[in-house]
């Protein structure tokens, strides 16, 4: 199979289900101890060759398969929807614990939301030959909202009402936010303090 992966397509893969493997595992073992649902669903993907080529491009990188492994830290992606926000960082705590991965960065841009309104938990991990992988933590709501957005970034021909779509995309992801919350609240007066 041609792919821009070469000959590291099947380890790729490989670490992607070892990954997902272990994320079950996790889930399976933080939901019997918590008795109640942390994780919503689980993706997994290998980044398509046209993003890798568009990202080399990007960055000035000579797309070879050695190159790609090496320079773009998302070609295996992990993607974990968690039902409320202290669940993303239970998750987070679960992870840098896994064995045979090291976490090489972490970006929390749920405590620090980017300027557009964008929230989620970013990991950077690398297993012992080297591949790394980006696992992105959020809630189902961030998620939601995510795909709104990512979708809006990506019609180009949008140019009417850019800057109230811009604007109305912040207030929703600032609500959404805030309602996060009020739910873990109502969680907590559910269940206790978790
Ligand atoms: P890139 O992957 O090159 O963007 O690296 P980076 O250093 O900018 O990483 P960052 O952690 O900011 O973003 C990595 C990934 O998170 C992106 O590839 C997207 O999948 C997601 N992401 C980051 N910012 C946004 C955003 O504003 N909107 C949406 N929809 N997704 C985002
Ligand atoms: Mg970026």
């Amino acid at each position: 199979m041609e792919n821009v992966y070469g000959n590291h397509y099947y380890r790729l893969l490989t670490f992607k289900e070892e990954l997902e493997n272990q994320i079950s595992r996790m889930e399976q073992t933080l939901e019997a101890f918590y008795d109640t649902n942390i994780i919503d669903h689980v993706m997994g993907r290998l980044k398509s060759d046209e993003s890798v080529l568009e990202k080399c491009s990007k960055k000035s990188i000579d797309p070879t398969p050695d190159n790609i492994v090496a320079a773009i830290h998302d070609v295996v992606g992990i993607r974990i929807i968690c039902t409320f926000v202290d669940d993303t960082y239970k998750v987070r705590d679960a992870i840098r614990d896994f064995s045979g991965i090291k976490v090489i960065e972490e970006k929390d841009y749920i405590s620090n939301a980017k300027p557009n309104g964008y929230r989620s938990y970013h990991m950077i991990v690398q297993n012992k030959e080297g591949y790394y992988a980006e696992i992105q933590i959020r809630t189902i709501s961030m998620d939601t909202w995510a795909a709104l957005e990512h979708d809006i970034k990506y019609k180009k021909d949008i140019n009417v009402n850019k800057e109230l779509i811009t604007a109305e995309l912040k207030r929703c992801a600032d609500e959404l936010a805030s309602t996060d919350i009020s739910m873990q609240t109502i969680r907590n007066m559910i269940y206790g303090q978790m």
